[in-house]
């Protein structure tokens, strides 16, 4: 018997508010599966999308039924799903996933408008990245790995201060009016995902200084569904076990205010979760690797692999941080679950050949 392969497509869904760094973890895992990924070649140049050897990330704002004046006259924000068009969102992420390309509209974030289409060729991985990849249980259920990162409001605010303050000269005034302006959509639509979450990763102001308000060092956890097909959860030390960890001593010297891990299981809205949790920040390199070869289950292909990626892309925001690292332990599971499927279906492949 011939067996023709198939184009496999693996569908990842990742959640977030807007300037909450998804597409900085976006080049974070992009980077894990060989190759930055870029804009589409001679097209549209304000394209949202980014494609590489392996994955194409589209950004569902591209599903915005209204555009930047409709939204206007009806008065709804874009987070509010009568915006978006999720009959439309949930066909051709079917349609990918079955190995057919397709013509996605663009939304320009540039002019507000609805650009004329662009046409999406099946990947090996599919991202869709957004507001809204687990609001809709129809694409929802596309999904063979979902991840929310969950900017604690503190955090949000001192990230959004730093870019619209600094680099595009808002008032703070108007940062603070923008932030809750959102919020009750936000509360409603967008939080509410992360129950469906397999991987969450929470952002929170540092525990280890004294009424911070900085927003600079940072708790984070990763908060890993268990039971998921193909997805093993990282652990510290021992597996299930309740385990609090500061690697800074006779080891490794830290400066001020140190790191603290913690490791433990535990529940999630109505699920068993462990969580892996990061308090504190690296100075130096040397810190990370020590770390990493305390973790288990990390899904690398050689020992270092973390420290390397960390290293690799330094310059990105939170590489010194639980952000930078846990995007990277994401990055190497969604790797890892990819390889599973796909030798999976070959071996199903090969049995259904034999009958
Ligand atoms: P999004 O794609 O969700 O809009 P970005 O990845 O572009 O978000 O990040 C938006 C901004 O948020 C960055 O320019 C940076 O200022 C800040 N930021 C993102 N991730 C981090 C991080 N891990 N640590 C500190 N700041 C961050
Ligand atoms: C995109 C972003 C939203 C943002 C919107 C701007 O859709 O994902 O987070 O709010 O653009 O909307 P506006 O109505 O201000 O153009």
């Amino acid at each position: 018997t011939l067996i023709t392969c198939s184009q496999e497509t693996i569908v990842i869904g990742l959640a977030a508010d807007s300037g909450c760094g998804k597409s900085t973890f976006m080049r974070r895992l992009t980077s894990v599966f060989g190759g930055a990924a870029k804009p589409p070649k001679g097209g549209n140049p304000d394209s949202n999308t980014l494609i590489s050897d392996t994955t194409t990330v589209i950004c569902l704002d591209d599903y915005h039924s209204l555009d930047r004046y409709g939204r206007k006259e009806q008065k709804v924000t874009a987070l509010d799903p009568r915006a978006n068009d999720f009959d439309l969102m949930y066909e051709q992420v079917k349609a990918l996933k079955n190995g057919i390309a397709v013509e996605k509209p663009i939304y320009n974030h540039v002019t507000g408008l609805l650009d004329a289409p662009e046409l999406i060729q099946p990947p090996k991985i599919l991202v869709i990245e957004g507001l809204h990849p687990m609001f809709d249980e129809r694409v929802r259920d596309l999904l063979d790995f979902s991840i929310y990162l969950d900017i604690s409001n503190e955090v949000k605010f001192a990230w959004k201060i730093q870019r619209d303050m600094a680099e595009r000269g808002h008032s703070l005034e108007s940062i603070k009016a923008s932030i809750e302006a959102r919020k009750p959509d936000f509360d409603a639509f967008i939080d509410p995902q992360k129950q469906y979450a397999d991987a969450v990763i929470e952002v929170l102001p540092t525990q280890l200084i004294p009424d911070d308000n900085e927003g600079k060092v940072l708790r984070v956890r990763l908060i890993m569904k268990e039971g998921v097909k193909y997805f093993s959860p990282v652990y510290l030390f021992d597996e299930g076990s309740t385990i609090s960890w500061i690697p800074c001593g006779r080891k490794l010297t830290c400066s001020y205010p140190g790191i603290k891990f913690n490791y433990e299981p535990d529940s999630y809205f109505d699920h068993e979760v462990s969580v892996l949790e990061m308090d504190g920040q690296f100075d130096r390199l040397d810190e990370l690797i020590y770390v990493e070869s305390h973790l288990s289950n990390l899904s690398t292909k050689f020992y270092g692999e973390v420290t390397q990626q960390m290293l690799k892309h330094a310059d990105f925001p939170g590489s010194n941080n639980g952000t930078g690292l846990f995007q990277t332990i994401v990055g190497l599971k969604i790797r890892d679950l990819y390889e599973q499927l796909i030798a999976n279906k070959a071996t199903a492949r090969a049995e259904a050949a034999k009958a």
